[in-house]
């Protein structure tokens, strides 16, 4: 048997592809730690939002930034996201704050302050990270870099899907999220820090056909590969 080495494996892609479901499993099925990047941007804006500081205001925003402690705990339910000791999970994934997410993103010294985090969290590897600029910026020498991405309509029908789950009566229509979805996308692709790329390294995976064990099982071997190990050492593992 192989002996195996701790990596770190890097997914980046647009809204909906299917980043977070993957990257959680991964994670699991590597006893890797799962760290969801988005929601470290997406708290920053909330905080920012309650605080009706507009994006903007770039100090007021580095300020808050700088106060605040994001911590991501992984649980049987899923990953918290805690903020200031207060649990943000649900509100964090609000409407709103979809739209109002990638505005603040588009900060470069915000950026740069989680980028740090981040890189910090990975520093011993045996990480799965999803977000935008992963392979591209935060994670540069991850062995496994994969640009997942599926086409907006069944991106936004996904996304429908799961929040039909949750909100039987939904006020959006299909059309409406698969619009926000793709003026998302633009400004993620279109801003000058760190925009949405694919890495020159990464393997694209396009998850249109596919289905979620398909997309795991499918990283899951990229990785393997890379650590040196076989199957039965992971599954073990
Ligand atoms: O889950 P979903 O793909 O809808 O979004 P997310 O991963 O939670 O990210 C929310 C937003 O945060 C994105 O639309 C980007 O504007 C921003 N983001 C980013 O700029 N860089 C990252 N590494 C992760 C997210
Ligand atoms: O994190 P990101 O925005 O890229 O996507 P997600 O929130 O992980 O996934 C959006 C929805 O697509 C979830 O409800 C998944 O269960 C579903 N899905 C998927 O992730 N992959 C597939 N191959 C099929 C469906």
């Amino acid at each position: 048997m192989q002996q195996r080495h701790k990596i770190n494996v890097a997914i980046d892609g647009p809204a909906g592809a299917g980043k977070s479901t993957i990257a959680r499993l991964v994670s699991k099925e590597l006893g890797y730690v799962y760290i969801d990047t988005g929601a470290m941007y997406r708290a920053v804006t909330l905080k920012a939002m309650e605080k009706q500081i507009p994006p903007n205001d770039e100090l007021k925003i580095v300020e808050l930034t700088k106060q605040l402690d994001i911590e991501l705990i992984a649980t049987e339910s899923g990953q918290k996201v805690i903020v200031n000791g207060i649990d943000l999970t649900e509100s964090i994934r609000s409407n709103e704050i979809n739209k109002q997410v990638s505005k603040f993103a588009g900060i470069s010294k915000l950026r740069e302050i989680l980028v740090e985090k981040q890189q910090q969290l990975a520093s011993s590897k045996g990480v799965v990270m999803d977000g935008r600029d992963i392979a591209t910026h935060v994670l540069p020498n991850a062995e496994v870099k994969i640009f997942l991405t599926a086409s907006v309509e069944e991106r936004a029908s996904r996304r429908y899907k799961e929040m039909l789950e949750k909100t039987p009566e939904l006020t959006i229509t299909l059309e409406q999220l698969k619009n926000d979805i793709s003026l998302r996308d633009q400004m993620d692709l279109e801003r000058t820090a760190s925009p949405l790329k694919m890495a020159e390294d990464a393997i694209k995976v396009d998850s249109t056909n596919m289905t979620i064990v398909e997309v795991v099982q499918t990283i899951k071997e990229l990785c393997i590969k890379k650590m040196g190990g076989d199957n039965h050492v992971i599954q073990n593992g």
